[in-house]
């Protein structure tokens, strides 16, 4: 199975940005370790990261993976345009986030994207990729 983390806006600046709810790992590393569990879960994993909405939409529409990890960061909350691309897409859609949405700031326990999602994970740190690397697998397993 074919699997594609999406990382979104900002997530390039893990490590630095706001440690105390985003961890003290830089993407690359996290990233890293997700191939490695895809290698463990008989998955090809590759991974993305990009601060453009537009090529967000670009990578869910070309079809490339037989289902998509996604972290939209802030995209999440208002972006309409990536939840049509998900609702199009032929191949589940995982939604993730490290930090648990619902626990912060009101605008961001709204997602415009759960429910054209697979499902959604939140607040498992970096194990949430994990977990949506697990929720995929599962499921192509079962169809
Ligand atoms: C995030 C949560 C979003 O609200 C935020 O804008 C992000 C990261 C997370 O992984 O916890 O950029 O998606």
């Amino acid at each position: 199975m074919k699997i594609m983390i999406i990382n979104g806006p900002n997530l390039d600046k893990l490590g630095k940005r706001e440690p105390e709810i985003y961890g003290n790992k830089t993407l690359r590393d996290i990233m890293k370790d997700m191939v490695e569990y895809g290698k463990f879960l008989g998955a090809d994993i590759t991974w993305t990261q990009t601060n453009f909405e537009g090529e967000i939409i670009d990578l869910i529409n070309s079809g490339d993976a037989d289902g998509y990890v996604l972290n939209a960061g802030a995209y999440t909350h208002y972006s309409y345009a990536i939840r049509d691309s998900i609702k199009a897409c032929e191949v589940p859609v995982v939604e993730v986030h490290i930090s648990n949405v619902y626990a912060r700031e009101e605008f961001r326990s709204k997602s415009v994207l759960s429910a054209v999602c697979l499902g959604t994970i939140s607040g498992f740190g970096i194990d949430s990729y994990r977990l949506g690397i697990q929720a995929l697998v599962y499921h192509n397993e079962e169809d």
